[in-house]
């Protein structure tokens, strides 16, 4: 049997695979972009300041994990957090492309040319932003499942990202509606029914909207989460997104970011 892992490199690969279930490695032609970062202190120090940075322990694989305890966290450095457990979320990485932020330049060298070639292969969204995570060493996420397709790019560090080989099985097209809490990990799911890709440094993964997901940081990581609601190509959305559109009898994504839209992307020409 063939392994389950896969890797993408090219962009009609990823076109015949973007809407399957199992999560794949992307890389080579499929990547138009890169960026250097400031160091994962520098990112930290920053995050802490900001008011709309949230924060979870990251120790609770079962229940979700999701009350924002920032206000731990506020006034330290990284130095200071030293031994502790932590998972730092900042939800839009185009505020912090501002003169003098840590990101300043994100919008024109990986924002705009990612959107640029979905556009440029007959892909549109309803939404499409960038988002930066801190993991400290040894955390994890609860099990969930997520309402965008995500594309999972860890910069630093080295992070195990598990789903399932067969992820239907678990989480069929039925129980989309699910809440966050009514999702977690079945028992009786066996080391066999589990895929677990091993991300290293600057290794970019997609994620498939709603196939369930929990990720593992052995060490301290950074990275970005692109994350897509609404994507079509060629004006199709994957089945389990088309099933989402269906049952709220419209465009769900509406009220969520329309700025960031590929619509907004081609009358504007920008990201921001
Ligand atoms: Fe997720």
């Amino acid at each position: 049997m063939s392994s389950p892992h896969h890797t993408i490199r090219t962009t009609a690969d990823f076109l015949q695979n973007w809407d399957s279930r199992n999560n794949f490695i992307l890389a080579d032609e499929c990547i138009p972009f890169s960026f250097s970062f400031p160091s994962t202190e520098e990112i930290v120090n920053c995050l802490l300041e900001e008011k709309s940075t949230t924060a979870i322990i990251g120790q609770m694989r079962e229940t979700g994990d999701r009350e924002n305890i920032i206000e731990r966290y506020r006034g330290k450095t990284l130095r200071d957090l030293e031994g502790q457990s932590f998972q730092f979320r900042y939800p839009d990485v185009t505020v912090l492309d501002r003169p003098g932020g840590i990101f300043v330049g994100f919008v024109e060298q990986v924002l705009d040319p990612w959107k640029q070639y979905l556009l440029d292969n007959d892909f549109e969204w309803d939404r499409c932003y960038a988002l930066a995570r801190v993991s400290g060493p040894n955390t994890c996420t609860g099990y969930h499942m997520d309402r965008s397709n995500v594309l999972f790019w860890n910069v630093r560090g080295r992070k195990h990202f598990h789903g399932f080989t067969d992820p239907d099985r678990w989480a069929p097209i039925e129980r989309v509606s699910e809440k966050r809490a009514e999702q977690i990990l079945p028992e009786e799911a066996s080391e066999d029914d589990i895929l677990t890709y091993d991300v290293g440094e600057d290794q970019l993964l997609w994620n498939h909207l709603l196939t369930p997901h929990w990720v593992d940081a052995p060490e301290l990581t950074f990275g970005i989460n692109f994350s897509h609601g609404g994507l079509r190509h060629k004006g199709r959305l994957c089945r389990y997104e088309e099933h989402v559109y269906e049952l709220a009898g419209g465009n769900p994504n509406e009220k969520w970011h329309p700025e960031t839209s590929s619509r907004a992307f081609e009358t504007n020409g920008s990201a921001s």
